[in-house]
């Protein structure tokens, strides 16, 4: 199953590094081509000589030993990697990589590679969850670095908490997912997603802005990931947990989704707008707080850019999707918003149906392809709208053709 897949396996030094050996002995049943890279701290769990039998590969720890080669080891070892698993991954590991640290091998080496990182984190607890730490993790999620996350159970300083290393069997199945996804629909695609809604601030605490949760544009981050595509998310202020191998840009005015979306275009393949970005914004934005007073307050409102109508007007040959968001069953606007956006595909979104639209779970919508061919689907969870959506985008596809 994993034939000619070479993994780095970095090891540092948590009790779980015993753990090792049977990761070795796994993957290397599976047929991987496995090297492993200890952090000094890790030789005090296990020893080396295990490792490299288990491994049948010499195991590196030093970064300045063996000065034989011009090549520096760090680059060496890293050539034709499909995957760095670091398991157990410690809080100090993680936390370094997370800030560009490269005092070792194995941090050296992941700084600089490109290849996708699976990490398995194991502390104690409360290390866990110190918002230090998790602050470095989602920085490092952020970026698309995989995460399994640690289970609950009796830990090495004898007390129960979440902090064990994953199971063997669930991280040999990240492993699979990662590097046996050959033929999954949209492997080599990169994918820009906006979801969630804009906010134009007022003053310093007051904002206008819409009921948008972000539910809908997560959900099909979610999917595109899935089926294999390289996923970024813009995504207005949410309450929604950041996607694991899904990088994320945070923004919150219409003005800064525009620039990050002129930023990320040019490298995108397809770009799926399901945003609900304010159309109009304050013209003022007044300095700290405005104070109460006796008269009513007008607010002067100016519009927004209608950042998906230009990218259409220029579409560099992108599959461009919108979302139409209307308040009856009247299809004719949302054709007109596909016509006049320039887009490949629309989805209708009937806002004012139960259980569909704005902040719930579930959707009902109609897909409008660019021939204006309709399809109708009944109410379904965000996640099976999301599956219908990229159905089909993939039908649409011009290569798909
Ligand atoms: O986030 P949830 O709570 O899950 O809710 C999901 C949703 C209801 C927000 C989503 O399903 C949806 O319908 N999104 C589109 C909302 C919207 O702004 O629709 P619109 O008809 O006003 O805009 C048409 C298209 O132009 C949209 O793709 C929109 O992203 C884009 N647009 C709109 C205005 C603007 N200034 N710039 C834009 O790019």
């Amino acid at each position: 199953m994993l034939q000619e897949k070479k993994i780095i396996l970095g090891i540092t030094g948590g009790i779980a590094a015993y753990k090792s050996a049977f990761l070795i002995s796994q993957l290397k049943k599976l047929g991987a081509d496995i090297w492993v890279v200890m952090t000094k701290a890790a030789t005090s769990f296990i020893t080396p000589l295990t490792l490299q039998t288990l491994s049948k590969n010499k195991v590196y720890i030093d970064l300045f030993e063996d000065s034989s080669s011009f090549i520096p080891k760090h680059i060496s070892l890293n050539e034709n990697t499909d995957l760095i698993l670091i398991a157990p991954a410690t809080a100090n590991t993680i936390s370094k990589i997370s800030q560009g640290i490269a005092d070792n091998l194995l941090t050296t080496l992941v700084l600089s590679s490109k290849t996708q990182k699976v990490l398995a984190p194991t502390m104690n607890e409360n290390m866990y969850n110190n918002p230090i730490f998790q602050e470095n993790m989602e920085k490092l999620k952020k970026m698309g670095y995989l995460f399994i996350e640690p289970e609950y159970g009796r830990l090495a300083c004898n007390k129960e908490g979440k902090g064990r290393m994953a199971n063997i069997d669930k991280i040999i199945e990240e492993v699979k997912q990662v590097l046996i996804n050959d033929n999954l629909p949209l492997k080599n695609r990169k994918i820009l997603i906006t979801a969630g809604a804009t906010r134009e601030p007022i003053d310093i605490i007051r904002y206008i802005s819409n009921r948008s949760s972000g539910k809908m544009g997560y959900a099909l981050a979610k999917e595109a990931k899935r089926l294999g595509g390289e996923v970024t998310l813009i995504s207005g202020p949410t309450f929604l947990s950041s996607l694991e191998g899904v990088a994320m840009i945070k923004v919150d005015t219409a003005l800064k989704m525009k620039e990050a979306v002129t930023r990320e275009y040019n490298d995108k393949d397809i770009i799926i707008f399901s945003a609900a970005v304010c159309d109009f914004r304050p013209k003022k934005v007044y300095k700290g707080k405005i104070k109460k007073r006796e008269e009513n307050l007008s607010l002067e409102l100016i519009e927004n850019p209608d950042i998906l109508r230009e990218l259409g007007s220029e579409k560099k040959g992108k599959f461009l999707v919108g979302f139409a968001a209307e308040d009856s069953d009247n299809i004719k606007s949302a054709i007109i918003k596909l016509r006049e956006k320039n887009l490949d595909l629309i989805v209708f979104n009937n806002i004012t149906e139960v259980g569909a639209g704005f902040e719930v779970d579930t959707n009902k919508i109609k897909i409008i392809t660019k021939d204006e061919t309709i399809k109708e689907f009944p109410l379904l969870t965000k996640q099976e709208v999301a599956q219908n959506i990229f159905k089909e985008i993939i039908k649409n596809l011009p290569s798909a053709n």
